[in-house]
């Protein structure tokens, strides 16, 4: 009850400090007619108010102390993240579920994976040909995150942060890029099918990339002469490649550089809502727009996972707070898929109730209450989240992958 109190009074705090400057804004605006000497400045007086806001922009990306990046390990861990070698059925690639095409996730509310055909909302199941051993597949019971500036997770200031502890997944279960990477190859529905056990994938893939001659001279290059095609080196690589698509320009952050005509006013309005009476920066702030924690917001079970319901962090039904940068452009959203639209998700905040019944008022996170937003503010909210998105980040595609297989895997 403590902690609750403490939470809930540093952000009333916070909140009565961001009124209190708002009301002093005015009071000084009203002042400039009638003021002997009014200040030249004609500023907006929204960039006024949004200036005593702590916004940051991203910084550089930060590279683990094992894995520093180079031009050339990028270039074999996007041939890694294309290859379907990595699949155990051959027929699956990272790109599959983290398409360039579409923002670096799938477009779907659950992924569809091994034996299935074609991209994003084409996509469908068990239709890739494969005769699977143990029977037909079902859905990965997440949504697919994107992994454009994965390799900021973590940062919750731009003060920087650890890269090899970046926390991964909807429930931060993985830890760095490098901890992620070695997961969907075992996984049966994501990529592995029944071609090897979950603990014989990695060691499988290192000897198929063993045998592939074009393999063994790319790695070599990056990593030296002699047994250079390691599970390790693998991680390095595929991460090293992640790492380099980063997406940090949007009009937000041409805003927060200076440039105070990157967003329109109702941007700058739906900014301050978020900020302020919205509460959405109570969990997403920072240049990331997450706090990497868990909380419980009562999305409800996607009918067609495999696993449902799905208990998240604890089985308290709590999932990762996920970032809003190009939120635009990874729909469907949540760890289920189940919302479409950012409207809908500003509507259901904005609402405060639980969705889901195994989700009990007191299970659900504190800042979920009424929030009292009318249809302009929901509209401006939306802008506002619209405004963080950039979407010049590396969309390269090889023209071939060094197994010979079709790039990307069964996505035509
Ligand atoms: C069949 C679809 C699928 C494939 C293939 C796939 N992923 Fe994912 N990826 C997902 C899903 C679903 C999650 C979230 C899972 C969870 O949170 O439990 C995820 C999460 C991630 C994350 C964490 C992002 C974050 O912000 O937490 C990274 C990084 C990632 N995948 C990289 C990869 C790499 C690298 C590969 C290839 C080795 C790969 N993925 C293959 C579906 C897929
Ligand atoms: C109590 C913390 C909290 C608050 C307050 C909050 N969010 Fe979230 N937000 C989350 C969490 C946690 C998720 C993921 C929930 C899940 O998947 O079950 C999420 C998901 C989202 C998503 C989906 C992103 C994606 O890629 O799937 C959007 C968009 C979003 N929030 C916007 C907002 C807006 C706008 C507000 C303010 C009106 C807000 N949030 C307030 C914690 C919060």
């Amino acid at each position: 009850m403590k902690i609750v109190y403490t939470k809930g009074l540093k952000r009333s705090v916070k909140f009565s400090l961001f009124l209190l400057s708002f009301f002093t804004l005015i009071f000084v605006s009203s002042c400039e007619k009638d003021c002997e000497e009014p200040p030249v400045d004609n500023s907006d007086p929204l960039d006024e108010m949004i200036s005593l806001l702590d916004l940051q922009a991203l910084p550089e990306v930060s590279h683990p102390a094992n894995n520093p990046t180079s031009p050339e390990k990028v270039e074999l861990g996007r041939l890694l993240f294309w290859d379907p070698i990595i699949g155990g059925e051959k027929d699956m690639a990272c790109v599959v579920c983290h398409h360039p095409g579409l923002g670096y996730g799938d477009g779907i509310d659950l992924p569809i994976g091994v034996n299935g055909s074609g991209l994003g909302i084409e996509r469908t199941e068990n239709t890739g040909g494969l005769d699977l051993v143990n029977g037909p597949i079902g859905r990965v019971p997440r949504n697919a995150p994107t992994i454009i500036n994965a390799a900021f997770n973590g940062l919750t200031s731009s003060n920087g942060y650890d890269p090899s502890a970046s926390p991964m997944f909807w429930d931060s279960r993985a830890d760095a890029l490098e901890g992620q990477c070695v997961g969907p190859p075992g996984s049966r529905s994501e990529m592995r099918g029944d071609a090897y056990a979950e603990e014989d994938a990695m060691d499988s893939i290192a000897l198929r990339l063993n045998a592939i001659p074009e393999y063994v001279q790319l790695f070599e290059s990056v990593f030296g002469a002699g047994n250079a095609v390691t599970v390790e080196n693998y991680t390095f690589a595929i991460s090293a490649f992640e790492r380099s698509i980063v997406s940090d320009n949007s009009p937000f952050d041409q805003y927060v550089e200076g440039d105070l005509s990157a967003l329109n006013s109702d941007e700058k309005n739906g900014l301050i809502l978020f900020y302020g009476k919205a509460r959405c920066s109570n969990c997403h702030y920072g240049p990331m727009f997450s706090d990497y924690d868990f909380h419980a917001l009562g999305i409800p079970e996607n009918p067609i996972n495999p696993n449902a319901p799905d208990m998240g962090v604890d089985d308290e039904y709590k999932f990762r707070t996920p970032t809003l940068r190009n939120a635009t452009l990874t729909g469907p959203y949540m760890h289920n898929g189940m919302m479409e639209s950012i409207k809908d998700i500003v509507e259901y905040m904005n609402a405060g109730v639980s969705a889901n019944e195994n989700v009990t008022e007191d299970m659900l996170a504190t800042d979920m209450e009424p929030l009292g937003l009318t249809e302009n503010e929901i509209d401006q909210l939306v802008a506002f989240i619209e405004s963080l998105t950039d979407e010049n980040f590396d969309t390269g595609v090889p023209e071939s992958v060094p197994s010979g297989l079709p790039v990307g895997g069964n996505i035509d």
